[in-house]
């Protein structure tokens, strides 16, 4: 049985999820995987917050004692840019293995931090960073390998499905639909990138990557921000429904993305996703139309798709026994 040191960055929402799931999975894990997985440090920022079910003794406010320590792999749950980017630089650099959920860094980052993976010859597992608990990373990168991908589109932000479900469930304006998505823990205090769009645009670009790969991206976002009720009335006269939309094809001299509002008819696959849920339509030229739905975040959800890339990375990496 091998052991699985992991370095935890991050014990939020998303990073206690993590530490929970493993707790109830642990065994499972090592008896199907023979791996057994153990969180050997913690990063946060205040150690003094109360972290029910945490062990104490695990947590440091020191990022370099856990980066420079003998962990396997780096768990990245901090999130932004700025920290997270020094942290995941130098964890590739020291060697380890990066597992992270984090799609602003890797929309803003992604293909340095690739490039050095490679040059130090250790993995990035980002499932996580697209569609929470929906495996549609290792879809796109392992199930549809084979074959060609014709176009993608989905509903990539649970924010702006929740508010638009309830204006046309509630009959509310945008503002009281975005306080009920607020009340509700389904949007954060400063929801910019959310209803703006750049938060799917990220999510599509990664999607976008893997489906094409490296090519020359034409994006146009628009968000919800404008959108009224009696938008949503009209589009209901015609038996239609308003959702946000984010799509990828190739076209001649590149891939074109889009991430904006659109009328579907109510028979369209995308027109019975609700209130916070995310979905994907792949088509594919052998597969033909596939199509993946469920929750996109939240703390256990997004936890398993974590967890997910560090079992794969630790059952198929050579480590230290
Ligand atoms: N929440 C979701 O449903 C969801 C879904 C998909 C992807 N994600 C992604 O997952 C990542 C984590 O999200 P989250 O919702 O779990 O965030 P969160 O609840 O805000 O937690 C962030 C954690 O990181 C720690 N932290 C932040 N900056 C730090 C720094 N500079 N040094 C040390 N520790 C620092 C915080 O410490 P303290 O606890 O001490 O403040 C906290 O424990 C983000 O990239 C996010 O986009 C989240």
């Amino acid at each position: 049985m091998r052991r699985i040191n992991i370095g935890l960055l991050g014990c939020g929402t998303v990073g206690r999820g993590f530490v929970d799931l493993l707790a109830r999975e642990r065994e499972r894990i090592r008896g199907r995987d023979g791996v057994d997985i153990a969180v050997r440090r913690i990063l946060v920022r205040d150690a003094d917050k109360p972290r029910p079910g945490i062990n104490p003794s695990l947590l440091s406010t020191a990022a370099l004692d856990i980066l420079d320590d003998g962990c396997d792999i780096i768990v990245e749950l901090v999130g932004g840019v700025h920290s997270a980017g020094a942290f995941v630089r130098r964890a590739l650099a020291n060697g380890k293995h990066v597992v992270t959920a984090n799609k602003a860094l890797l929309a803003d980052s992604g293909r340095e931090l690739f490039a050095s993976a490679e040059r130090n010859r250790v993995r990035i597992g980002f499932e996580a960073s697209v569609c929470g608990g929906i495996p549609i990373v290792r879809a796109l990168r392992l199930g549809l390998a084979g074959d060609r991908i014709e176009s993608i589109s989905g509903i990539l932000n649970g924010t702006c499905n929740y508010i638009l479900t309830r204006m046309e469930q509630d009959d509310l304006e945008f503002d009281g639909a975005l306080r009920l998505a607020k009340e509700r823990g389904f949007a954060e205090a400063d929801s910019a990138l959310d209803v703006g769009g750049e938060d799917a645009a990220q999510k599509l670009r990664i999607l976008g990557e893997l489906a094409f790969g490296p090519q020359h991206v034409n994006m146009r976002v628009h968000g919800i921000g404008d959108v009224t009720h009696a938008e949503i009335e009209q589009a209901r006269a015609r038996r239609c429904v308003v959702r946000h939309v984010a799509t990828a094809r190739q076209v001649g001299g590149g891939i074109e993305m889009r991430v904006e509002r659109r009328e579907l008819p109510e028979f369209h696959p995308l027109a019975g996703i609700r209130d916070e849920n995310n979905a994907v339509v792949i088509r594919g030229r052998a597969v033909g139309e596939l199509m993946f739905q469920g929750k996109g975040a939240g703390s256990l959800p997004t936890a398993a798709a974590v967890l997910s890339d560090v079992i794969e990375i630790a059952a198929c990496s050579t480590m230290t026994p």
